[in-house]
């Protein structure tokens, strides 16, 4: 690595936190959505010890997963290994995985959502606030976690359909069939992830973000009504949490204009539209996190930097970017092609900034 260490002047202390506000880094600072996950051989390792739930549900394994791809790569944030599903279960809905999520008792009715506890973090998931204080422990200086949770409307889809869809028919018509119903399980969602975020940045988590991953699958009536409706409610509770906040919207370039009315930090964004498009939608007032094509990382080494190097004058000269995949990193990548994003991220932007 020619990167040195950000011991230096960036005022928060690190090179991430400092680009979620926007303020002038040494260096474009990347890390890489489900970097804890199958494509590592560590992370394999792990799993044939213990299912994935027992993983999440252990404090020390969600801890060590959570720090793998820290030993093996120079990252710029940790993010912390656990589900969106995790704080719904601590609530007592009962789920599988299969290997995604599946609710044992939809939630359809409005007896249901009222049947829905508030969600008390401490006392239904001790082990993700105990995994957040043991990976502080463990990461390196200068290195900070990211804390999450599902948005309320992406809750919402695997809550009314049961299970992973394309489409989320179900849930898609729950909120033409019975949109009240539907805004009152969104702020009961909204509610309980905020207390949830709340108190993973009291145990120590230092940004915290929020995943919209099926957003695209509404208009944007649709998405002002429930989706924008949840995002505000949290997004508005943990303003005085003090940490950098981050809202993820896979599919969202139709909806850019309506994400910019969002009181939030760094606007997470899918490989689909330039960032520059971002930008422009979304102001000078927010950072973009994004947003290379999970497939990319497939593209022999030259031209893998080539499609880095696109991203980065998309991301143009501005302060405020953190560079990440545009979605999850997919199980099949070769290890090695995250060492070379990385390496070129941070040697491409720190020779640009004449460092
Ligand atoms: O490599 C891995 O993906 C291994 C572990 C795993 C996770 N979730 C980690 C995770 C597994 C098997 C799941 C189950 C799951 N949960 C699935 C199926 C995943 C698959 O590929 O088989 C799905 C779709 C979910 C629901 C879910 N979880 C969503 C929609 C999100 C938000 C991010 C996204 O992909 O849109 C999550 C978050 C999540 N799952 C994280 C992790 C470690 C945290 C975020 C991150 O690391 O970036």
């Amino acid at each position: 690595m020619v990167v040195e260490s950000p011991s230096n002047g960036s005022s928060s202390g690190t090179v991430f936190l400092d680009a979620c506000y926007r303020r002038a880094v040494p260096y474009t600072p990347v890390w890489v959505m489900r970097q804890a996950g199958r494509y590592l051989p560590e992370y394999r390792a792990l799993r044939s010890k213990a299912d994935f739930l027992t993983l999440i549900h252990t404090a020390e394994l969600a801890a060590e997963a959570t720090l793998q791809p820290l030993r093996r790569y120079p990252l710029d944030a940790a993010i912390l290994f656990s589900d969106i599903m995790t704080p719904l279960e601590g609530m007592g809905v009962g789920l599988e995985f299969d290997p995604g999520p599946v609710v044992r008792e939809p939630i359809r009715t409005q007896a249901q959502i009222d049947a829905l506890p508030a969600l008390d973090a401490a006392r239904d998931v001790p082990f993700v606030l105990e995994a957040v204080r043991l990976v502080r422990a463990g990461l390196p200086r200068g290195v900070p976690l990211i804390g999450f949770a599902g948005a309320p409307f992406t809750l919402l889809c695997y809550l009314v359909c049961g299970r992973p869809s394309k489409e989320f028919s179900a849930a898609r018509a729950f909120l033409y069939a019975q949109p009240e119903t539907a805004e009152r399980l969104i702020d009961r969602l909204a509610d309980a992830m905020s207390s949830y975020l709340a108190a993973q940045a009291a145990a120590g988590a230092q940004a915290l973000m929020l995943f919209e991953s099926w957003a695209g699958l509404l208009g944007t009536v649709e998405y002002r009504r429930f989706a924008l409706r949840g995002a505000r409610r949290v997004l508005a509770a943990l303003r005085a949490s003090g940490v950098p906040l981050i809202y993820y919207v896979n599919q969202g370039s139709a909806l850019m204009q309506a994400v910019s009315e969002l009181d939030v930090d760094v606007v997470g964004v899918d490989w689909r539209s330039p960032l520059s498009e971002a930008r422009r939608a979304l102001g000078a007032g927010k950072a973009v996190q994004g947003n290379l094509d999970p497939a990319a990382l497939f593209a022999p080494p030259q031209d893998l930097r080539r499609q880095i190097d696109r991203v980065l004058e998309e991301a143009g000269p501005a302060p405020g970017h953190v560079f990440n995949l545009g979605h999850g990193i997919w199980p099949e990548t070769e290890p090695d092609a995250v060492a070379r994003l990385i390496d070129h991220v941070h040697e491409r932007t720190s020779r640009s900034r004449g460092a």
